[in-house]
């Protein structure tokens, strides 16, 4: 009867008999999967699974606490990088290699500590990047849509701005003599890197040209023009030019095209001020992969690098001639940020997982995600563990959902073996909701495989965010501080105290609590270590001392 003549409303159970797999179904009938589950036959040796379980206990168990001041820190942010995100990537980087894809591990799997952060707003139940970043680059929850400023300041009321600013961990590192940049796939004045570096009442004001008459009189200032102005920012990779130009501006990759011109009302050229700012500096701007390439990281002392007028390309569209990938732009930002003696702080975001999944392309999401933990990779590559605090977190998760049983091995962006009652087969990921619903005649249409937009429950121009916790994960010094489920904002103060930045000074000054001195003599022999912890343990001497006075 082919295939088409069956279909369920559950699912039972399952058998394997030659590794063709046999669906049972209510009532009675039996639908035969033409697939192969693709089970690596190892796995039926119950030694294999107990191999590799004691492996994996005997390196928790070999684990060292480290305590460690942070010289560096390598923040990765994948924006809109959900848990089932993750783990369909996980699969897809597998299945890339012609692997099976479950059993594969990520770079970020192998981060020794997991947390979950709850990322709602002062607002909404359901945040969005502007008030995410605020919380884990500022320390400070704030409402939707708006950079840099707490929960007293209005979206889109600039005179809610004033006074209400609050700085980032960007901002304390270069105080405290660190190198910084920021690496995106995005625009560099989107929400997530703006963060860094800019106040502003809406996250929409990316130029003048995008900003209220009202906003403008009362002295706001749009997010490019922040970029030069608030912080000596060492490394900017992204997009956006269109924002640094004046009105009409030509593309100097696509002259032709209108959209891509200049946006300025004010006249200003930012790349040009950027450039003579910097006078007296080896600074580069760049704006394609040939001049990005010639940047030789050990003379550069700034590089701003814009490859796309507004969002760079997905990976998978990438043109790998003009513009370079994550992994190449956040390889050349470590290289140039690593020359300081004093550390770095790098933030690398993965931008464009979110705007796939806003446009219901799994496929292209995952593609992200996959380069993005390329990216990871050569972050740890290039660095220490002694020495850098690596984060990998996702700002807010997306209504992606994976279900329907799978075959092992199965394509990740396939469909389900089971149909639905419609006698549809559907796709193992799917959206809540999104601009995949597509109901004709009261039924699903069949699945198309390319561009394929996966199925959403309820139609919505782009998908919405979700409001599950999502992961953080920490590997080098205080690495430990990012665990249990905690606040979002609580991601900003642990990162600080690690590098011993911004206004909690404790842990580089040996003010340290009773725990980690215990961990700082129990796991950390070297010279430095046991000099701290001395240090540490006057210190609470002298604070017992004192307190007795007090109480005297
Ligand atoms: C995976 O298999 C395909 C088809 O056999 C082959 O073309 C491709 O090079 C393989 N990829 C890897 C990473 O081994
Ligand atoms: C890259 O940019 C430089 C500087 O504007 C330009 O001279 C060169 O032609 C560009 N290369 C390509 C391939 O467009
Ligand atoms: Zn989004």
């Amino acid at each position: 009867c082919g295939c088409r003549c069956v279909s369920t409303a559950e699912f039972q159970q399952r058998t394997h008999i030659n590794q063709t797999y046999i669906l049972v179904l209510p009532p009675f009938l039996a639908y035969t999967k033409t697939g192969r589950s693709q089970r690596p036959e190892n796995e039926e040796n119950p030694e294999f699974w107990r191999s590799q379980a004691q492996k994996t206990l005997q390196s928790v168990l070999d684990r060292k606490l480290n305590t460690n001041v942070a010289k560096n820190i390598l923040f990765f942010l994948g924006d809109g990088m959900g848990i089932t995100t993750y783990t369909a990537a996980r699969i897809l980087k597998g299945q890339l290699q012609n692997q099976t894809g479950e059993e594969t591990v990520m770079t970020m799997d192998t981060f020794p500590n997991v947390g979950l952060a709850k990322t709602y707003s002062v607002d909404f139940q359901i945040p969005d990047s502007a008030a995410t970043a605020t919380a884990y680059l500022c320390g400070v929850k704030t409402n939707l849509n708006v950079i840099g400023v707490s929960a007293a300041a209005r979206n889109g009321v600039c005179k809610s701005q004033k006074g209400n600013e609050v700085t980032s961990i960007l901002k304390w590192a270069k105080d405290a003599g660190k190198s910084v940049g920021i690496v995106t796939t995005t625009r560099v004045q989107h929400a997530t890197p703006a963060t860094s570096y800019a106040h502003s009442a809406s996250r929409k004001w990316y130029s003048d040209a995008d900003m209220p008459d009202a906003a403008k009189r009362d002295g706001c200032t749009d997010i490019a023009s922040q970029l030069l102005k608030n912080t000596d920012i060492d490394v900017i990779i992204g997009g956006g030019r269109k924002y640094m130009t004046p009105k009409g501006t030509k593309d100097p990759e696509y002259p032709r095209d209108y959209s891509s011109r200049g946006k300025r009302k004010d006249g200003r050229n930012l790349i040009n001020e950027w450039q003579s700012m910097k006078i007296g500096k080896v600074a580069h701007y760049v704006w394609n992969k040939t001049d990005f390439d010639a940047v030789d990281p050990e003379t550069t002392d700034y590089l701003m690098a814009l490859f796309e007028p507004g969002d760079l390309r997905f990976e998978a569209e990438r043109d790998p001639n003009m513009d370079p990938s994550i992994v190449e732009t956040t390889e050349k930002a470590i290289r140039i940020l690593q020359k300081n003696p004093k550390g770095f702080f790098l933030l690398v975001e993965g931008g464009r997982i979110d705007q796939a999944h806003h446009a219901g392309r799994a496929f292209m999401a995952l593609h992200e995600t996959v380069a993005f933990d390329y990216a990871i990779a050569k972050g740890l590559e290039l660095t220490k563990e002694q020495e850098t605090l690596t984060i990998v977190m996702a700002d807010h998760s997306h209504p992606v959902t994976f279900n329907g049983y799978p075959f092992r091995g199965q394509s990740i962006l396939g469909k389900s073996p089971l149909w639905a009652t419609d006698m549809l087969p559907y796709t193992t990921l799917m959206y809540g909701n999104g601009p995949g619903h597509k109901i004709t005649n009261g039924k699903r249409p069949d699945i198309q495989t390319k561009d394929y937009v996966q199925l959403s429950a309820v139609p919505t121009e782009s998908a919405t965010h979700s409001g599950e916790d999502v992961a953080v994960l920490a590997r080098g010094p205080m690495g430990h501080l990012f665990q249990g489920v905690q606040e979002q904002n609580y991601i900003a103060h642990a990162m600080a105290y690690a590098a011993c930045v911004g206004a909690d000074q404790r842990h580089c000054q040996g003010q340290t609590e009773a725990s980690v001195l215990h961990s700082t003599f129990t796991n950390d022999r070297n010279a430095a270590g046991v000099a701290r912890g001395s240090v540490a343990l006057l210190g609470s001497l002298l604070s017992v001392l004192l307190a007795l006075a007090v109480l005297v």
